[in-house]
């Protein structure tokens, strides 16, 4: 970044995906532990099993593997699973951490054999970094220059053999010769309500917090298919149950928290709201450009792009055109508005399906 003025810090959203203050230290209470704890995902989670299970068997550190997927969804934890189920030592780093090729050279020269090395934001890593970064995965050597000037000359060294976990929510900016370079790769993939479900009961047991099935399943519903998500509301619902009932969750108690915090029947937040509400009244349904929406929201269009608009095309309310953005039937009818006859966006949902149906405010 670069102007004068850093740009204001975004307002912090229950379901966006910045980490608020106290966050990481409740997430990481909340991690599951082991393979047969982490829920969901199940193809991931077999094919992991046998990876690990066929390293250990063989007493060796097990194939370099690249976690891809959404914020919020378990790659972190998986990262620290993986270490954990080869018994292993994890040591933990970022793309954006290891700026030169000598900073990734003092990493590696470090570890020790079996170790877990796991890169957050893999796809960060400078292009000289990475050049580094392949012979040690690949042979587990390194190559170091020694010296200055015409006198320099390089010479290898032996790595102890290691298993890199890198994770990227940008799969697509990984480079090849760098993705080629790992055995397993796995794409997470959003939750299913269910799953979600569980993983809310499975926190509240943790943290003894005491909410039945239907309660559950309304935080899940609402939690847009992220496990961090859930957890998120599960502690905002927390909060309100223990001041307004005594800390006893039912469906009406989590529906009431939810509401406070507004987050509504889709999940979706204030901000989400209020960028289909002016793609809607202020520009009759769109096209609009995304500078022009956050100059009329006061918000970044960075802050749109990367952390309110994914949601809502994922969940078909808006659409991005060459023109700019629309809003689709299905967002007239979550607002609570009439289509517009002229309309010619098409109806991703049912107006009578339960998916469609606007949650039932007043
Ligand atoms: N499959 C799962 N089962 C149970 N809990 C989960 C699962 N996946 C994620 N979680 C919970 O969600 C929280 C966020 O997960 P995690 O930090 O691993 O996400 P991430 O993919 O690394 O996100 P980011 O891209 O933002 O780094 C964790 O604290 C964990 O409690
Ligand atoms: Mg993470």
């Amino acid at each position: 970044m670069s102007g004068a003025t850093p740009p204001e810090r975004p307002a912090e959203r229950l379901v966006g995906p910045a980490a608020d203050g106290d966050e990481s230290t409740v997430e990481v209470t909340l991690r599951p532990q082991r393979l047969d704890e982490f829920v969901g995902q199940e193809r991931i989670r077999r094919q992991l099993a046998l990876v690990l299970g066929g390293a250990r068997r063989r007493d060796q550190p097990a194939d370099h593997v690249l976690l891809s997927g959404p914020p919020g969804l378990g790659k972190t934890t998986l990262a620290a699973i993986v270490a954990g189920e080869l018994g292993a030592q994890l040591r933990a780093t970022s793309g954006p951490a290891i700026e030169r090729p000598g900073d990734l050279a003092a990493i590696l020269s470090g570890l020790e054999p079996g170790d877990v090395l796991f890169v957050d934001e893999v796809h960060r890593l400078p292009r000289t970094v990475e050049e580094v970064l392949y012979p040690a995965m690949e042979d587990f050597q390194l190559d170091v220059v020694v010296g200055k000037g015409p006198g320099a000359r390089s010479i290898r060294l032996e790595l102890p053999r290691f298993t890199l976990v890198g994770a990227t929510t940008r799969s697509g900016l990984v480079a090849a010769p760098l993705r080629d370079r790992f055995g397993f790769t796995a794409q997470l993939e959003h939750y299913a309500p269910e799953e979600l479900g569980t993983i809310v009961r499975r926190s509240a047991g943790i943290l003894a917090i005491v909410l039945d099935d239907a309660a559950a399943d309304e935080i899940a519903s609402r939690s847009r298919g992220t496990p961090r998500i859930a957890n998120r509301l599960l502690r905002r619902v927390r909060d309100f149950a223990e001041v307004e009932s005594g800390g006893r969750i039912d469906r009406a108690v989590a529906r009431d928290a939810l509401d406070v915090f507004e987050v509504d029947g889709l999940g979706l937040d204030r901000l989400d709201r209020r960028l289909l509400e002016a793609v809607v009244d202020r520009f009759a349904g769109g096209p609009v450009g995304v500078g022009t929406l956050a100059t009329v929201l006061s918000e970044e269009p960075a802050t749109l792009e990367d952390a309110v608009e994914p949601f809502l095309l994922r969940a078909g309310l808006l659409q991005r055109t060459p023109r700019g953005r629309t809003a689709t039937a299905a967002a007239y009818r979550h607002l609570g508005r009439a289509v517009p006859a002229t309309s010619d966006a098409p109806a991703l949902f049912d107006a009578d399906g339960p998916e469609g149906a606007p949650p039932g405010d007043g």
